[in-house]
């Protein structure tokens, strides 16, 4: 699955930061076989599968006794490695606990036994896992591949710390439409979270707007039903995207406006539109930031990258919507060219924006780029997805992104797809007062104010984006990069939003 991407980045002529060697799946009705790594999964209550009770014969009993010595107590995720299996190398226990598991539970043990692993090939004993769940199997594979996850792309490798090799990981005990559904379904889904988190992880001095277009469309050649467009610095300033153009000015790298199309629905039908803030680099311009952290701001892309992740892995897997994936990409910098503080820029809709910091970039670029997704393609509801605030990042830490909306039904619909998709949401407030707090004495509004900065932001973004239109910001500035890994994200980017962000489109074409 992922060297399709990667022969179609070949084929055209563009390198893209594919870093790892990601797992190949095989999907089998039969045992696993006898060399290599095997997972067993066992409950609280003991119960060997089938498939686990005929291994445990092949190992003369000692995976029960084992079992049985270790007092192991099948909590959810908890894991007991037994060496000594011969003919096997190693057999890890991990606990499925007293829940009845759900794909997204099913997903995190696939990356606690990735987590359990060490890029060998391995087998997952998985013929009696969740009855409940159709193709548990897949999201067993799912969560694997996403636990498994490494950049490896600056890393020197020689005989003694050899690169790692791909490998298989082998689901047994599993049918064809549990193959299926991986195939022609989540591996998508993953590869749209790889795609996002590549792009997250490459640093500044590798990925600007237009590397940024190269690299999304490299992933995107020969996907049907998709149409590309990319706007220069020229166009974005010939629709009177000032704001766009401000935030990039200062960059010897041009904004660019990329914006994906794919028609999988109904021809006609209004499309979801998916708006991803994309600052390849922000130092916080003139208004710089400190010293302290600021390598991580090469990560103030997560909002587009996830975008390209939702709308490649929806276009792949030919999901029945249409989409329009919208990514203002920019770089900002201090310099002689960039905007200052005081400085008022004309966006697309007409509106003006006093610029009170130039470090609040973000909202300025989202402002250009909902209003164009609304003039252009009329989308039936509108979300938008930026490392917006750290004011949104020190209030939810890492466990949940903020969702804000204008009426709590909506953020609630959001906070049930996050639940399904393994990324949680949790409603910040919008209130008539953030958005006096943002009223400027010279220009219509300015990109700062007073508190909650969170939904400070969300007022500017706000004030582009029709009333009556169904409209969702999110801001995941604490969730994108992760400094303590889940089982299905490592440490580093997190590719957050894909998942999230999938489902909605799932939910929205059913
Ligand atoms: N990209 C930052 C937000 C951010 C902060 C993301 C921390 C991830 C972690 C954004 O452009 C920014 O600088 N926001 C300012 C806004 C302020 C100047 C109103 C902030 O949150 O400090
Ligand atoms: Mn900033
Ligand atoms: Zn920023």
């Amino acid at each position: 699955m992922f060297k399709h991407t990667f022969k179609a980045a070949l084929l055209a002529g563009i390198a893209i930061p594919m870093a790892s060697a990601s797992p190949d799946f095989a999907f089998t009705a039969n045992d696993a076989s006898t060399d290599g790594d095997i997972v067993v999964f066992v409950g609280p209550d003991g119960v060997l599968s089938p498939q686990a009770q005929r291994l445990d014969s092949r190992v003369d009993g000692r995976l029960s006794a084992a079992l049985q010595s270790e007092a192991f107590d099948g909590a959810f995720g908890n894991s007991l490695a037994l060496r000594a299996m011969a003919p096997f190398d190693t057999v890890t226990v991990l606990g499925t606990g007293e829940d009845p598991l759900t794909p997204r539970l099913l997903a995190d043990l696939g990356g606690h036994a990735a987590s359990a692993n060490d890029g060998d090939a391995i087998a997952l004993v998985a013929d009696a896992i969740a009855p409940n769940v159709e193709g548990a199997g897949a999201y067993l594979a799912k969560g694997f591949a996403l636990g498994a996850y490494t950049f490896t792309k600056y890393k020197s490798f020689d005989e003694d710390n050899p690169a790692p090799q791909p490998y298989t990981v082998t689901v047994a005990g599993t049918d064809t439409d549990t193959r299926s559904l991986f195939e022609s379904d989540l591996a998508h889904l993953v590869e749209g979270v790889t795609l996002a988190r590549d792009l997250g992880t490459e640093p500044g001095n590798t990925l600007w707007p237009q590397k940024f277009v190269d690299h999304v469309s490299a992933a995107f050649a020969g996907v049907d039903e998709v149409e590309i467009t990319v706007l220069d610095a020229d166009q974005i300033r010939e629709r009177g995207m000032g704001a766009l153009m401000g935030v990039g000015q200062g960059s010897i790298h041009d904004p660019r406006m990329l914006i994906v199309e794919y028609r999988g629905g109904t021809r006609g039908d209004a499309p979801v539109a998916l708006v991803g803030k994309g600052i390849t680099f922000d130092t916080g311009g003139i208004s710089i930031k400190p010293n302290n952290g600021m390598w991580y701001m090469k990560s103030d892309l997560s909002g587009a990258a996830a975008v390209a992740g939702t709308v490649l892995a929806a276009a792949k897997r030919g999901e029945d919507i249409n989409v329009v994936g919208l990514m203002p990409l920019a770089e900002n910098m201090p310099s002689q060219d960039a905007i200052r503080p005081g400085d008022v820029l004309t966006t697309m809709s007409g509106k003006t924006i006093e610029i009170m910091s130039t470090d609040a970039e973000g909202r300025l670029l989202l402002a250009d780029a909902v209003y164009y997704a609304q003039q252009e393609f009329e989308p039936e509801m509108l979300l938008n997805i930026a490392t917006l605030t750290g004011s949104a990042a020190r209030a939810m830490g890492d466990d949940y992104a903020a969702v804000i909306t204008r009426d709590l039904p909506l953020s609630l619909e959001m906070m049930e797809i996050g639940k399904a998709a393994g990324e949680d949401v949790w409603p910040l407030p919008l209130h008539p007062s953030h958005y006096e707090q943002i009223e400027s004495l010279i220009a219509d509004i300015k990109n700062t104010g007073g508190q909650p900065g969170a939904s400070i932001g969300a007022a500017v973004v706000g004030t582009f984006v029709d009333e009556a239109m169904p409209w969702v910001h999110l801001d995941i500035a604490g969730v994108d990069w992760r400094d303590a890994p889940t089982p299905t994200a490592p440490i580093g980017h997190a590719g957050w939003g894909v998942r999230f962000m999938d489902q909605l489109l799932r939910e929205k074409s059913e």
